[in-house]
């Protein structure tokens, strides 16, 4: 099987014109109406090339674009321009996307070394050592492919690309390089995600994914792991998680990741992010219709989010403890399926009526967030593909965010911001809360469709005790349906930036 591409990042002082690499990247805004000092001295070293691309506009810096220009008098074998949008609009994320867009580029062109001078263009506005970060993440997202079954390829892909950050001066370096570091954690775990979620059914299952959790945790110190099979399912109780399960020959799992920090302080919250591990969503005895099913293997993504965080944490040894729950099943028909009518016994105790076997996700989330209740996390945040409603509502730009606290609610829209995985606020009161109540049982799985995520949200929020709780629906987010300049087809990651962002921000570490 073939290893995804290797990505390495540093950073070096070094002036533009002298910086002897393969492809030296540089960025440029839309709405410049003249080259920009970092720009204009390159420009004159090469006697004007640059100029002769943008002046006819033949490139005009819009994000997403890039255009090569060659030319003498630079130690550079050639300098790609980057599109930077509109200098006014311009976010983080701006880097962030830049540095993407460079290096998807990089690798469509199979060049293997890359310098990055895009932080340049935005002068003071942000801390270089953030920029730094935003910069190495933006590289492992837009240098990553998914090819792993690909036995016979025409013209093949690199195996490794080697990037810098390069600038003149030596102060800065040091910023870059600080930011780099933790950058490339977060983005390396991001194509670690990226790779386990574009996996289909057939190669991750609840027992397999268990596999790789294990995997990972073997390999960190920090991190610990322990597997519940269906057996000790059934000895616990988690009703939810059995029933989702049942249908399927591959038995449901619960997997628990814990990081604990020697450090940690007594003050911090010890945090439980649970992700929804839904291996393939077929619907279950409400089956779903033929056309697009072969997306919901995307349907375990919050699951792996947490897989991903869960790796970064780790390594950035935040100082928080941490626990990643992530609740697995396939949910298949069959004759041991659970049926729509079936009354359900969670691990709260609370039963609940299936209404649709396809509202499968909150069924083993429900028994995950009581879980991190008992174990006495005091904050949940829990990520899923959950509703075809937040699709619709929301689209495929941000994630669905429901909360009973608002000052968490305001720490995920922050980590939404620096890390560019955006939310949006919905709501999940008492009102939402009110549809999911059944005749024959405490709760229905599925009442009716008008404001799906809210109300899956409520349903969600009954198992979370007296916890802060917070819900992240990803079910837009999950996968990129068509390649872009920024990314290829498939898996997203999303959520591994906004959570790992989100512990660091409890940690205090920015
Ligand atoms: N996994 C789906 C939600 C989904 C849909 C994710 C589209 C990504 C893209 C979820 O399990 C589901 O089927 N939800 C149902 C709930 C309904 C039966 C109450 C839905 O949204 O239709
Ligand atoms: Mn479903
Ligand atoms: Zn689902």
């Amino acid at each position: 099987m073939k290893k995804i591409i290797n990505v390495t990042v540093g950073s070096r002082k070094v002036d533009l014109a002298d910086c002897e690499t393969d492809l030296l990247c540089v960025g440029l805004f839309s709405d410049a109406k003249v080259l920009d000092k970092v720009n204009g001295e390159l420009d004159k070293r090469l006697g004007g090339a640059i100029w002769r691309v943008v002046e006819p506009g033949d490139f005009k810096g819009k994000s997403g674009t890039s255009a090569l220009v060659y030319g003498e008098g630079i130690a550079a074998k050639r300098v790609l321009l980057v599109g930077l949008g509109e200098k006014k609009k311009a976010t983080l994320d701006t880097v962030r996307g830049a540095a993407a867009c460079a290096a998807n580029r990089a690798v469509g062109l199979k060049v293997e070394n890359i310098s990055l001078a895009l932080h340049k263009a935005f002068g003071k506005r942000f801390d270089l050592a953030v920029a730094g970060q935003a910069s190495a993440e933006g590289v492992y997202f837009g240098s990553y492919r998914y090819d792993e079954y690909i036995t016979e390829s025409e013209d093949g892909r690199l195996d490794k690309l080697s990037v810098e950050l390069v600038d003149s001066d030596a102060v800065a370096v040091r910023k870059l390089q600080k930011g780099l570091l933790s950058g490339a954690v977060v983005g390396a775990a991001q194509s670690y995600a990226r790779t386990v979620a574009n996996r289909p059914g057939n190669v991750i299952n609840p027992a397999s994914l268990a596999e790789e959790a294990k995997k990972l945790a073997s390999g960190s110190k920090q991190l610990s792991c322990t597997i519940f099979d269906e057996k000790q399912l059934a000895a616990k109780g988690m009703g939810g998680i059995l029933a989702v399960g049942s249908g399927s020959q591959n038995k449901p799992r619960l997997i628990v990741l814990k990081y604990s920090s020697s450090k940690a302080a007594k003050s911090k919250p010890t945090v439980a992010l649970v992700g929804k591990a839904v291996t393939f969503d077929s619907g279950g005895l409400n089956l779903k219709p033929s056309r697009g099913m072969g997306e919901m293997k995307f349907d375990k993504v919050g699951g792996i989010a947490v897989l991903g965080a869960m790796k970064a944490i780790a390594e950035l040894n935040l100082g928080v403890n941490v626990y990643g729950i992530i609740p697995a099943a396939e949910n298949m028909p069959g004759g041991s399926s659970y049926r729509p009518s079936d009354i359900v016994t969670t691990f709260s105790g609370k039963t609940v009526e299936i209404g649709n076997t396809d509202a499968e996700g909150r069924m083993i989330l429900c028994d995950a967030i009581s879980y991190a209740d008992k174990q006495g996390c005091d904050v949940i945040v829990d990520i899923a593909t959950l509703t075809g409603a937040c699709k619709i509502a929301l689209g495929k730009h941000m994630a669905g965010v429901m909360s009973n606290d608002t000052k968490l609610l305001k720490q995920l829209q922050q980590a939404a911001k620096l890390s560019g995985e955006k939310v949006w606020h919905m709501p999940s009161g008492d009102e939402y809360a009110e549809e999911m109540k059944s005749k024959v049982a405490d709760l229905t799985n599925s009442a009716s469709p008008w404001g799906g995520v809210c109300s899956a949200a409520a349903f969600l929020r009954q198992f979370a005790g007296e916890r802060k709780w917070a819900h992240l629906d990803i079910a837009g987010v999950d996968m990129f349906e068509k390649g872009t300049k920024f990314a290829v087809a498939g898996s997203s990651g999303f959520g591994v930036r906004l959570l790992v962002s989100y512990v660091t921000g409890l940690a205090g570490k920015r």
